[in-house]
């Protein structure tokens, strides 16, 4: 939901002023995850003091403040280390005082920035405003900042000065929850913490010199440590320690091997990473860009490695350690150190206004790189990398589980008919808090999809190990290669889109559609009785790409209606059926989220059930009429509308002889396109809707980028 970055020099020397505009600019490339206030922290012009700049709205917002306050640019670092954060408020309002970084006290002397939710942040403020804490802000992040310094002080009295990563695992022990979090102190000059559980974090990095190797080692506490002394304990009471975690704690302290405390890992502190090693082991100049999100360190460098949960990355004197609490059997000893294959130039706007046009006239090329290696159209065949050596068990499931939220789960029940027409196995379709909420039973010969565009949305990741706790079997559809649900997955489907940026998914939705179509294709390969509907179906899907680039010159046509018939109405009706069913409640969900226009996805059969009494010749109807087998129910459906005076807008074929012959007694107009197979036109259907929803909030003045309460990947519950 919100978005974090870092920037940390070593021996490179930086002036404030550039120090300043590296983490402003890693915000701006992130202000598409969270953008009601923004935050930056960094060294200040005395030894251990800190300056912190935050401000509500926009990253521009903050630029403008900081250049209010006016701090001296030309002071330069020879190794820095600054954290910077874009938020969407969870916790307190978007408030100049609840935007991170987030303080320990009024002499900064930890500051924090974080994603996801603390759970027990009540708890814990609780017991810290007994000790004497003054907090200023609502956000759960504050008692973070205050956690670190009271342990730091508390241990500091009982006569541990303890490494920063050390203090780390103290503070971490006592947080329930979700985060990404990065940490700063002036107790720790040049030195940054990051770590997460359930919210992505990467860390980009930079050097002139090629570094050794092209991993990371994970750094363990000694095994045959002794009995951790537990310095919360200051009272004879453990500070705060839920039950949860102190069974934890207690559990580790027979084994030796759990958290705390200086003495067991000191020698850790000195041991050098391998990767960063120089030949000669002399210092090596490096800058490490750490980050949410890779779209704000692929300017800088390719280089990244991806955090895993429970990851306690430390970063000093040009070394990046990566510590974890404990040894786990079977989990890997090392990180890589990954070469990012996306281009700068794939997240900028290009010539459009926005990042929602660039991505909807994107389509025909990322629909075309969804499929690109992956269909031979020749030979009819579908070779999907990901699925390849699992499909012999996927084929074997009593039951398909598409799981998904909004625009991602309509791309799961645009594509369910196909995959019950040529795999023959049940499919539902979830929405992944229903599914939670109602503890559906799921078996281990069940195969559970998991469809989302970002890959962290928290909903449809708790459905996922749900569903992993259960023993099943599941599969992952995602644009963001390296994200949680990409990893978590026992296999999947990368849809290789390209980032997408604008809150709207647009060409998400079309690339999930193919996946997914393909990965029903892949599931008949083996049926001799499906042949030539899957030769039909392939044939058509090559079609695709060039088909979108036809419907997108409908664009002036839809502005002008947008600009006129639609413009100001209150409320809008989609009309659909069979297949058109999705495209309905997908275009009803974008006029809704962009234009903020009450709009409702219908289908078409439902429409005698009620529905028709909202019809008159005041409401404005969209009716998906394009031919398939259900073409004459859709007429007749559209014939109910017109009997009582609606005159509907119709998506119908080119040149349909029974909409030219039908627009000239009754009052309707038609938007013409290219048609399909059956299963496919949806997939063409959708882009006239996605133009819609554009010009209807351009029109009304609205940053369509930027809808209201909303942001571009929900990690939160
Ligand atoms: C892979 C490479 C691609 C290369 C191609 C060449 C990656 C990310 N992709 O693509 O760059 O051109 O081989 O053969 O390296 N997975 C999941 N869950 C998901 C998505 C994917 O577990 O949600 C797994 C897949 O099972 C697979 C791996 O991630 O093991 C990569 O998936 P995908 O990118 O779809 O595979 P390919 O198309 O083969
Ligand atoms: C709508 C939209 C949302 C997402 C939903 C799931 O335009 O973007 O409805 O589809 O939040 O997100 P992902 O696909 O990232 O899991």
């Amino acid at each position: 939901m919100c978005g974090i970055f870092g920037y940390c020099n070593y021996l490179v020397e930086r002036s404030r002023g550039e120090i300043i505009d590296t983490l402003v600019d890693g915000l701006q490339r992130l202000e598409y995850r969270g953008y009601d206030s923004t935050g930056i922290a960094i060294d200040g012009d005395e030894a251990d003091s800190t300056f912190i700049y935050k401000q509500i709205g926009k990253v521009s917002a903050l630029k403008e403040e900081i250049t209010k306050q006016n701090p001296n640019r030309d002071v330069t670092f020879v190794s820095h280390c600054g954290i910077a954060h874009t938020r969407w408020a969870t916790h307190g309002q978007p408030e100049q005082v609840n935007c991170h970084p987030q303080r320990s006290d009024p002499e900064d002397q930890f500051v924090v920035v974080h994603n996801g939710i603390i759970t027990n942040f009540r708890e814990l403020k609780t017991l810290l405003i007994n000790k004497g804490y003054k907090f200023e802000s609502d956000t759960d992040t504050e008692c973070i900042a205050k956690l670190y310094l009271h342990l730091y002080n508390t241990n500091l009295q009982n006569g541990h000065d303890l490494d920063f990563h050390e203090l780390t695992k103290l503070v971490l022990l006592e947080l329930e929850g979700s985060y990404g979090l990065l940490c700063k102190s002036c107790h720790y000059p040049n030195e940054v913490i990051a770590t997460r559980k359930g919210s992505p974090l990467l860390i980009g990095v930079k050097s002139e010199k090629k570094l050794k190797v092209d991993f990371v080692d994970v750094e363990f506490p000694e095994e045959n440590a002794g009995q951790p002394e537990i310095p919360l304990k200051s009272n004879n009471k453990s500070f705060g320690l839920g039950p949860k975690k102190a069974r934890e704690f207690e559990a580790g302290s027979q084994n030796a091997n759990l958290l705390p405390i200086a003495a067991n890992e000191f020698n850790l502190r000195h041991s050098q990473s391998r990767a960063f090693l120089s030949e000669d082991g002399s210092p090596t100049p490096v800058e490490f860009f750490v980050s949410s999100d890779a779209a704000s360190v692929v300017k800088h460098t390719k280089k990244v490695l991806f955090l895993e949960d429970d990851d306690l990355a430390h970063i000093y004197d040009g070394e990046l350690h990566i510590h974890r609490s404990r040894r786990e059997v079977g989990a890997s000893m090392t990180r890589s150190i990954q070469t990012l294959e996306m281009e700068l130039a794939q997240i900028m706007k290009g010539p459009y206004d926005h990042f929602m046009q660039k991505e909807i006239y994107e389509q025909p090329e990322s629909t075309f790189n969804t499929m690109r290696g992956r269909i031979d159209y020749e030979n009819n065949k579908v070779i999907l990398g990901g699925l390849k050596a699992w499909l012999p068990v996927i084929r074997r499931a009593r039951r398909l589980i598409m799981i998904a939220c909004g625009t991602s789960y309509h791309s799961c029940l645009a594509t369910r008919a196909i995959f019950e027409e040529l795999s023959d196995i049940p499919v539902s379709v979830e929405l992944a808090s229903d599914f939670l909420d109602r503890k559906c039973p799921v078996f281990r010969d069940d195969v559970c999809v998991f469809v989302s565009q970002s890959g962290e949305t928290a909903d449809t990741m708790l459905a996922l190990n749900y569903c992993l706790e259960r023993g099943a079997l599941t599969v992952g559809i995602v644009n963001s290669v390296g994200s949680s649900i990409s990893r978590v997955t026992h296999c999947g489907v990368h849809i290789n889109a390209g980032p997408e940026i604008g809150v709207a998914s647009t060409k998400a939705y079309t690339s999930q559609y193919i996946a997914l179509v393909m990965f029903a294709l892949s599931l008949s390969d083996d049926r001799v009785s499906k042949i030539d509907r899957r030769i039909e179906i392939i044939q058509g899907l090559k079609l695709i790409p060039g088909q979108i680039k036809q419907v997108l010159k409908l664009e002036p046509r839809i502005k002008k209606l947008c600009a006129t018939e639609l413009k100001d109405q209150k409320s809008l009706l989609l009309l659909g059926r069979g297949y058109q069913f999705a495209a309905a409640l997908e275009g009803a969900l974008k006029i809704k989220e962009i234009s903020y226009m009450h709009s409702e996805g219908v289908l078409a059969g439902e429409l005698k059930h009620g529905v028709l009494a909202l019809v008159d010749e005041n409401l404005p109807i969209i009716a998906f009429g394009t031919r398939d087998s259900l073409f004459p129910k859709v007429v007749s459906s559209i014939e109910q509308v017109t009997a009582r005076k609606g005159h509907p807008i119709i998506i119908c074929n080119e040149n349909d002889e029974v909409w030219a012959q039908k627009s000239k007694s009754i009052d309707l107009q038609t938007l013409e396109v290219p048609q399909t197979v059956d299963c496919l036109q949806g997939l063409i259907n959708i882009i006239p809707l996605q133009l819609m929803s554009y010009w209807l909030a351009v029109n009304k003045g609205i940053d369509v980028d930027f809808p209201r309460n909303l942001a571009k990947s929900v990690t939160v519950e």
